[in-house]
């Protein structure tokens, strides 16, 4: 961890609360809000994983939009096209975490390289990170979207260190997705979990390198590995 000269975020439910999008969810369906809400956001996952292994890559905003009427279609209610372009408009827009933007001016102020590596497209990352006021905090946005396949493939993760021109182990991956960290994981980077709900960690064969409960931690965290000299007897 001594080593690390970059930090790659995730955006989803990471940088950005994806909660917004159930506030409209909940607007839209009363009483169905969180309901909605939790099958999309599962359903978009899942179709992102499907989508890797058969090979069939759509952008995030498909895939989104596809999981949006699969769950309307399963939970029988109306999905009139205001509203499906409305919802996922509000994937554009998304507010990131409170905590956020003073943890990435700390970690800039640190001089570490920031950056995103995320399942959305270029277009969306760079909607949502303008939305919020934060696009000179980054020094990089990677979208999968260049390697026509999602995270977690390992030729998603090999973005981050060809566009950052480091080696895996200076680059801190950072995700609130145990999946996400599980294949930052094996494909060699080191990780740090954000688990601001006390979830528990998936059992795939990882475990994160460090956990945090939000992201005001991580300059304290960098500042205490940093620091940390190992005496070899
Ligand atoms: C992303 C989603 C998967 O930002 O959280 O890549």
């Amino acid at each position: 961890m001594n080593d690390i000269r970059a930090i790659v975020f995730d955006l989803y439910g990471t940088l950005y609360d994806v909660h917004s999008v159930a506030a409209l969810c909940e607007a839209f369906y009363p009483g169905r809000g969180l309901d909605v809400s939790k099958l999309w956001r599962q359903k978009q996952l899942e179709y992102t994983w499907l989508r890797s292994l058969m090979g069939q890559y759509v952008n995030f905003e498909r895939a989104t939009e596809d999981a949006l009427i699969y769950t309307c279609r399963n939970l029988g209610i109306e999905l009139d096209d205001a509203r499906r372009e409305a919802l996922c408009e509000a994937y554009l827009r998304l507010s990131p975490f409170t905590e956020v933007p003073q943890a990435l001016r700390e970690l800039r102020a640190r001089g570490f390289t920031l950056a995103i590596l995320s399942n959305g497209s270029n277009y969306s990352i760079e909607s949502v990170v303008r939305h919020s006021g934060l696009a000179g905090e980054f020094q990089h946005l990677i979208s999968v979207e260049d390697a026509q396949i999602f995270k977690p493939s390992s030729r998603a993760y090999e973005l981050a260190e060809s566009r950052l021109e480091l080696g895996r182990t200076a680059i801190l991956f950072v995700s609130s997705n145990g999946w996400d960290i599980t294949g930052a994981a094996y494909h060699g980077f080191p990780t740090c979990w954000v688990n601001r709900g006390g979830a528990t960690f998936e059992e795939m064969g990882q475990r994160p390198a460090n956990t945090i409960s939000g992201l005001d931690k991580l300059p304290g965290l960098l500042g205490r590995l940093s620091n940390l000299t190992v005496l070899v007897i």
